[in-house]
């Protein structure tokens, strides 16, 4: 059985109440509701955690190894200028896909870069808690090949 670490970074712990017009009305208790449904599903194993700290994050990507098979991580903030958070995931070199919520690209200027996406084997954003579960698939089509 696959399995799959979804990472949440921070204020999206928040969702539902969090500039619902950006992010959606769905909480976060919601959206993981739904990816474990998928997860079910497809028989694969998620372990779905949030943090709001960098080094939680950190943490998390740098113990996956030799435990998981691929990671989905919204780094939310961090996305946009987290050098560490890029250098954990090709030090570990386990598969990863970042995701949004919103569409980054449609955003403020500061929000159009990510330093984390090249570490990655791609990104997905704007497609609500949809980017999720393409960023499962993904993942799961590149596990698979
Ligand atoms: C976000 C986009 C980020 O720019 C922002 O800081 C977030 C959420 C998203 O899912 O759309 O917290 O990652």
């Amino acid at each position: 059985m696959r399995k799959i670490l979804v990472i949440h970074g921070p204020n999206l712990n928040l969702l539902g109440a969090r500039e619902p017009e950006i992010y959606g009305k769905m909480t976060l208790k919601e959206i993981n509701a739904n990816l474990n449904k998928y997860a079910k599903n497809k028989k694969i194993s998620l372990k779905i955690v949030q943090t709001n700290w960098e080094g939680g994050i950190i943490d998390l990507i740098q113990k996956a190894r030799g435990k998981f098979d691929g990671i989905i991580i919204n780094p939310a903030a961090y996305t946009h200028y987290s050098i560490a958070i890029y250098d954990t995931i090709l030090a570990v070199g386990i598969p990863t896909v970042e995701v949004h919520l919103s569409n980054i690209y449609k955003r403020e200027e500061f929000r159009r870069k990510s330093v984390i996406a090249p570490a990655c084997l791609g990104q997905i954003c704007g497609l609500g808690w949809k980017s999720y579960i393409l960023g499962i698939d993904t993942l799961l089509e590149f596990l698979d090949k």
